[in-house]
């Protein structure tokens, strides 16, 4: 029986925060499409999990590549795209998936590492990440996912790092969707 998604069939998806909640039930579903997918995260050992779980579900068994990172570190980035690219040859999917987040008040002794801990982990990574990924979703013609929240659009008391770090997100999606649209790179936000 054909798959609705047959057109996942051979693509390369690099998920962010891959190894665990949406982003692996993400995975899983590109997995049973026949896709290549990238499964990340901080923990090694819930990334082989996640990576074997797709492996299984994967119509063609096809093997997840794995790669341990820290997506608040830009040279984690870098390494990101660019293992994918050396081991599939392109990228055809990127979803920004991976946040963090913390409750603070503006009092906090600590709210600058905290709104730096946010904001390098929710949108820096992603301006980052579809920095490097442009020249290579351009090729194949790829998507863009950033994964949003309603907290972006409703405020909450001491959840403001988080919610500022999604309204940012939403808007450099958007502007995003019209500087690539052109290039047929689709972007687009769930929330
Ligand atoms: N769950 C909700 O109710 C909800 C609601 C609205 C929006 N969202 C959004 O949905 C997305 C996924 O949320 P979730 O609830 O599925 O998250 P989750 O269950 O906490 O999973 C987060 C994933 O991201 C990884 N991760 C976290 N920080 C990372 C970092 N610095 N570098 C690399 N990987 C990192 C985690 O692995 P490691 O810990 O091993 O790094 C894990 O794989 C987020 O963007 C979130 O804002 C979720």
């Amino acid at each position: 029986m054909s798959n609705t998604y047959d057109e996942f069939n051979g693509k390369v998806v690099l998920i962010t925060g891959s190894s665990a909640g949406i982003g692996a039930a993400a995975a899983l579903e590109f997995a049973k499409c026949g896709a290549h997918v990238v499964i990340t995260g901080r923990k090694a050992q819930t990334v082989k999990e996640t990576a074997e779980e797709c492996r299984k579900v994967s119509p063609k068994g096809l093997k997840a590549l794995e790669v341990v990172v820290d997506i608040s570190k830009l040279d984690d980035c870098k390494r990101l795209v660019d293992t994918t690219i050396k081991t599939f040859g392109k990228l055809d999917v990127l979803v920004n998936n991976a946040a963090y987040g913390d409750i603070t008040k503006i009092a906090d002794p600590q709210l600058i590492d905290k709104y730096e801990m946010v904001m390098n982990t929710n949108l820096r990574s992603v301006i980052y990440l579809t920095q490097l990924s442009v020249e290579h979703l351009e090729k194949t013609k790829g998507n863009i996912i950033n994964v949003s929240a309603i907290a972006g659009i409703r405020p909450s008391a001491m959840g403001f790092l988080y919610g500022m770090s999604k309204s940012a997100l939403d808007m450099f999606s958007k502007c995003m969707a019209l500087e690539l649209g052109p290039k047929g790179i689709r972007v687009n936000i769930v929330k």
